[in-house]
């Protein structure tokens, strides 16, 4: 039984049947001079806007009843037809006043997959106006074509014109290069510079990368604030879901770290094409796809959850996307329906084991300390070249990637001077700025190990253009641990691809040294013997 959706409290009982009587015809050539008469007098004579939804073949599968500036959103959920496909729904809807088409309506054609969105405008007395006619077009640069034309005067078949575009979109699928876990688009809404601002969106753009994801495009927008509720303004948001479209993305990776509300909203404009998580989601994520050790994968598991616990208990259709992740490896699409009861028990859960890997952990520390042997911590930005120092120090294989935080879990190595003389020397997580708080916790009995260091041994990145920022938070986040009072030791690593290589080092107080190039090793051995007394 057919029956009206939207705001139909206080209708008529006249006007609910001729609403209903919208059912029984077929809307053809997208709509004649007549139909568009009958809608627009309708829509006048009830001072609502009517909105209506139809099948490829013209059947009205839904009539909608809005307000007067406002016609809600059809509440079908589209089956599921892939990117590139077109739903096979279109909305056929009244507009008072006329007036350019609007973000909501751009959005509702993207995030539908709409075969096209027509407005008709109602003029004075109930008149039928314009018929603006809107399409999804991979090739306009905004993402969609326009057209406007009288009621049943269209300049061309143009639900063709629309249907054109499916086999378009399918045949630019084939063309597509997708990464192993989608195609991202990177969106950021900041009140920085713009060059800080696109600084950031690079290294964003390498985190993705490092997860495995094709980057696609970007977007920045410079704003004061961002909006708490909804992140970007409207028109950005129509300009990111068509870049979006343009680009196949499948994934939008936001620089700032989304807020319930602003996840909740995200999800409700992007429809189930698009996926969206957050900078500390992606860390989070990265972290996730490395963990190797036991510890390392409990560490990252409370994290994750800790993110997702103040995200939890909203009605929030967004909560299933942003705790997905990439490729479905967040803390679980199984446990979409978790509670907040049953995070926290699994919360306990893991502090629980994580406390028992950590004795053993602090076991292996007592024997390496009744040992008396030293302990030199390696720290650094990540991807500065940590472990490969520790391979070429050690002659040891541990994973050494040109991807952030390929190297994970912390691991110890002999370190053997001349003499015999031994010490351990460990590689730890990679640092990075704003490293996730969620993260930080999660390795704070990792992290913790530093104090027990006789010497820090930081490296930096000499060939990074990023230097001095990079020195900058992985400082900070040793003053955070409270580890500034070990003796330390700056090393400028890549100085074979650092063109002022000594100069850097000198304004640094910092030693040189190429992690690839043994020789410049000897400096540093030597260094290390006459800082440990050995
Ligand atoms: P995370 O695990 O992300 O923290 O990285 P890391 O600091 O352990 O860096 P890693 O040792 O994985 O090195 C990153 C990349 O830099 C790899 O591709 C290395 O081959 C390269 N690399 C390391 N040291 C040097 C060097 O002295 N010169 C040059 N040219 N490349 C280097």
């Amino acid at each position: 039984m057919s029956k009206l959706y939207g705001h139909i409290a206080g209708l008529s009982p006249r006007h609910t049947k001729l609403l209903l009587n919208l059912y029984h015809r077929k809307v053809n050539e997208i709509i004649s001079l007549q139909q568009a008469g009958a809608l627009s007098g309708l829509s006048h004579e009830l001072g609502r806007l009517v909105g209506l939804v139809l099948s490829r073949r013209g059947e009205v599968l839904q009539v909608i009843v809005g307000t007067a500036q406002h016609l809600p959103a059809p509440v079908l959920s589209r089956a599921r037809v892939g990117a590139t496909r077109l739903s096979g729904l279109s909305l056929l809807r009244t507009e008072f006043g006329g007036g350019r088409v609007g973000a909501g309506d751009v959005v509702e054609l993207l995030r539908m997959r709409l075969d096209f969105l027509a407005r008709l405008q109602v003029k004075e007395g109930g008149r039928p106006g314009q018929l603006e006619f809107m399409y999804l077009d991979a090739d306009s640069p905004q993402g969609f074509g326009l057209h406007s034309f009288y009621p049943g005067k269209a300049p061309q078949d143009m639900r063709q014109l629309a249907l054109y575009q499916e086999g378009l979109l399918a045949r630019q699928e084939d063309s597509v290069e997708v990464g192993g876990q989608g195609r991202a688009l990177l969106v950021s809404v900041s009140s920085e510079p713009r060059a800080a601002a696109l600084d950031k969106l690079e290294e964003l753009k390498q985190l993705a990368l490092s997860a495995g994801l094709s980057v696609c495009g970007q977007v920045l927008q410079r704003r004061l604030k961002q909006d708490p509720r909804t992140l970007l303004g409207p028109g950005k948001l129509e300009e990111v879901l068509a870049l979006a479209f343009k680009q196949r993305a499948d994934m939008l990776v936001i620089e700032q770290d989304l807020s319930p509300a602003q996840a909740h909203h995200l999800a409700l404009v992007t429809g189930s094409d698009l996926r969206f998580i957050d900078r500390t989601q992606l860390i989070l994520d990265i972290f996730a796809q490395r963990a190797g050790s036991r510890e390392g994968k409990l560490q990252i598991e409370m994290a994750q959850q800790r993110y997702l616990l103040p995200r939890l208990g909203q009605r929030d259709d967004g909560l299933s996307r942003l705790t997905g992740g990439i490729g479905g490896r967040g803390p679980g699409e199984t446990r979409l329906e978790i509670d907040r009861r049953r995070v926290r028990e699994r919360l306990t859960r893991l502090e629980r084991e994580l406390a028992q890997v950590g004795r053993q952990r602090e076991r292996r520390r007592y024997l390496r300390t009744q040992n008396q042997l030293p302990v030199i911590s390696i720290v650094g930005y990540t991807n500065a070249g940590k472990s490969t120092l520790l391979n070429a120090l050690t002659n040891s294989q541990v994973l050494a990637e040109d991807r952030l935080f390929a190297t994970l879990d912390p691991s110890s190595r002999r370190l053997r001077f001349p003499e015999d003389k031994e010490v351990i020397i460990t590689d730890t997580v990679g640092f990075i700025r704003d490293l996730p708080k969620e993260l930080k916790k999660a390795f704070a009995a990792t992290l913790e190990e530093l104090s027990q260091a006789d010497i820090i041994l930081h490296v930096a990145d000499a060939s990074s253009s990023k230097l001095n920022d990079q020195i900058e938070a992985v400082e900070e986040i040793m003053r955070e641990l409270a580890v500034t009072h070990l003796p330390t030791l700056l090393v400028l690593n890549k100085m074979d691809l650092a063109e002022n290589a000594e100069e850097l080092a000198a304004r640094h107080g910092a030693l040189p040294i190429s992690a690839l190039k043994r020789e410049s090793l000897r400096p540093l051995m030597l260094k290390l013997q006459q800082m440990l007394g050995i």
